[in-house]
């Protein structure tokens, strides 16, 4: 049988091992993009994979199958690209994105990190999210909250690190929204129109609108207060999986539509569709939709 802590303290351990190995790719990628641009876009120009994040996946797979055995399930960003499936059974289940926010790794803008979930008999049991140029580490344990390390001093600190603020209305909250890899014009117009209801006073403006550029980064944010909700269309597992179970171990609220991959493990399988004041209330909200 599982034990989760121990789960939960090994998936920390590779975490950061695999941000050495993040670390360490980013020293010769200027050199390797220089050499040949077009060997990191996938599907378009913003949508990149580069050899650190196939590198850090393989590094993390390997090391998963050694330890876990090969019943052990691996769903991962890159895997995936390669051809394999994403299924998702009661075997214990590692859900991996090497790199959430490769653009940003590719800039040495420092929000990118590594997202790795666990999944048992199809419900998330752990979330680990390492940012090793942030120095920060998030964790969530199922039924045993969520938190933050700062691996450079090791004190794990409870989340959220403070007492949210009060939420009236949207008009107090920051949040995150993103144009994701994406970028047919249809989608690309109906995020416009929503940062558009969101941003002016004619709309339901907010406070404040941010872009990370991480998917799983903004989950973390939210789970620690700095940030009131972060929505997006079109996650996939990996970007999100670990990010939902720190968010809903702080005592948020994680929505995914039924049509989208992270509705699998069941994080929730409500759909929420538009961001209203109401659904706000006085709490933290983290909406994901299926595109
Ligand atoms: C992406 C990032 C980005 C989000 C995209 C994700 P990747 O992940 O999280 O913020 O907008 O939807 O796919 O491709 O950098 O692993």
């Amino acid at each position: 049988s599982i034990d989760p802590q121990q789960v939960l303290e090994w998936t920390i351990s590779l975490a950061k091992q695999a941000g050495s190995v993040i670390s360490k790719g980013r020293e010769t990628l200027r050199d390797d993009i220089a050499k040949d641009y077009d060997s990191i876009i996938k599907k378009n120009s913003s949508d990149l994979v580069t050899k650190t994040d196939q590198d850090t996946e393989a590094f993390v797979k390997k090391a998963i199958l050694d330890k876990w055995g090969p019943e052990t399930k691996f769903i991962g960003e890159e895997s995936y690209a390669a051809g394999e499936e994403n299924v998702l059974d009661d075997a214990l289940t590692f859900i991996v994105d090497p790199i959430d926010g490769t653009t940003n790794f590719t800039h040495a803008f420092p929000f990118f990190c590594i997202s790795i979930a666990v999944a048992y008999k199809s419900q998330l049991l752990a979330g680990v999210v390492y940012a090793p140029f942030l120095d920060r580490l998030y964790t969530g344990l199922a039924g045993q909250g969520s938190y933050l390390i700062t691996p450079s001093d090791g004190t794990p600190r409870k989340l959220p690190l403070q007492k949210p603020l009060p939420l009236p209305s949207l008009k107090q909250a920051l949040i995150a929204l993103e144009w994701g890899s994406d970028r047919k014009h249809e989608t690309v117009e109906r995020k416009a129109r929503t940062m558009e209801k969101l941003a002016s006073q004619r709309g339901n403006m907010v406070q404040g609108i941010r872009s990370i550029g991480s998917a799983a980064l903004s989950c973390c944010f939210v789970a620690e207060g700095s940030m009131d909700l972060y929505h997006e269309i079109g996650c996939w597992a990996w970007d999100i999986g670990a990010g939902f179970t720190i968010i809903n171990e702080a005592g948020g609220l994680t929505v995914g539509s039924k049509d989208d991959t992270l509705s699998k493990i069941k994080a929730n399988g409500k759909e929420l569709g538009i961001v209203t004041p109401q659904v706000l209330q006085g709490r933290k909200y983290c909406v994901v939709r299926g595109a």
